[in-house]
């Protein structure tokens, strides 16, 4: 089989959120998408339709068949019984697109001679056309070897992306920061938002007012970087109203104590390095924060 190529028809097994998007992005950008499989049909066929060119089919197996390269985007436990009961051809391509498996889910389908990869958008997904939106700028984990890695690193740049490469024992690592910049950033708004509850506004207006400043964070880290986006009491060094928060805090929100004493904890060593915090004030910050964890 030749190397892969812009030119490489693809098939997708799993018309998921992810899946749909890729494919989408994939065929918008000249990509002949060739063949969608899915659990539930009406899935495959939702996603073909959209796709001149493409057809739905009834089997993960007639998707492989029709195509070159496979993108099995089903959910993560699913990848390798999937990629399993396939018989591959030797040369072609199978690639998923989870954070958190390496690639030794494929290991049946290398015994066959198939040629794996994966390709991990480091977003978070939630529809086909947030998704689809969300590629330009968007950073992929790629591992693979050879031919595989430069059709993975070529195809990120094609759809507007940017491609990284993982070596395996780094995938969880790599992973975990998606999901703490993600899901568990997430969560911190959460928490964060429902401190309005406790002085009488609900958490959807508390919400309203936090995410411009989440919009003005991201900004900041993005156009100031480490450590210049630095910001707040901490990096000017307040001990006074750091004491006032730790007090607010204990008294009437001790649930949130330790979420804010572990980021305020972590965040000394920046506003250091920015040199907008003296060392001698960081301690005294450091002691009064441990105070509070007693
Ligand atoms: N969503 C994200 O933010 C995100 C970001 C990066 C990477 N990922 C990765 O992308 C992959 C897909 O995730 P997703 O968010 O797109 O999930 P999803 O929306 O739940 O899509 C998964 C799809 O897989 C199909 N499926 C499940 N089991 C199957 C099977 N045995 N055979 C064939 N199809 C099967 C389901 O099809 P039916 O509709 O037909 O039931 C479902 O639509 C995962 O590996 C995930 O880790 C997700």
């Amino acid at each position: 089989m030749a190397p892969f190529s812009r030119k490489s028809t693809i098939g997708c097994v799993g018309a998921g959120v992810v899946g749909g998007s890729l494919a989408v992005a994939l065929w918008q950008h000249g990509y002949p998408v060739v063949a969608v499989a899915s659990r539930t049909f009406s899935s495959a066929q939702s996603l073909a339709s959209r796709l001149a060119g493409c057809i739905p089919l009834a089997s993960g197996q007639e998707a492989a068949d029709a195509s070159e390269v496979v993108f099995i985007t089903t959910s993560d436990d699913a990848i390798e019984p999937v990629a399993s009961g396939i018989s591959w051809r030797p040369g072609q391509g199978v690639v998923h697109c989870s954070g958190a498996a390496s690639l030794d889910v494929f290991h049946q389908a290398v015994r066959q001679g198939a040629v794996a990869g994966a390709f991990h958008p480091l977003q978070a997904i939630s529809s086909v056309e947030n998704g689809v939106s969300s590629i330009p700028g968007t950073t992929f984990g790629i591992e693979g070897d050879g031919e595989m890695r430069a059709f993975l690193k070529d195809t990120a740049l094609a759809i507007g992306g940017r491609p990284v490469f993982l070596n395996a024992e780094d995938k969880p690592l790599y992973h975990l920061s998606g999901v703490m910049m993600g899901g568990l950033l997430t969560t911190m708004a959460a928490v964060v938002a429902e401190l309005w509850e406790v002085f009488g506004i609900d958490r959807a207006e508390g919400l309203k007012a936090l995410v411009p400043m989440m919009r003005q964070v991201s900004y900041n880290l993005e156009s100031s970087g480490l450590p210049g986006a630095v910001a707040g009491p901490y990096a000017r060094g307040d001990v006074g109203t750091v004491r006032k928060h730790l007090e607010a805090l204990r008294s009437r929100a001790p649930h949130v104590l330790p979420l804010y004493r572990e980021l305020a904890l972590a965040g000394l060593p920046f506003a250091i390095e920015k040199g907008t915090l003296k060392s001698e004030t960081a301690e005294e910050i450091r002691d009064l924060v441990e105070q509070f964890g007693r």
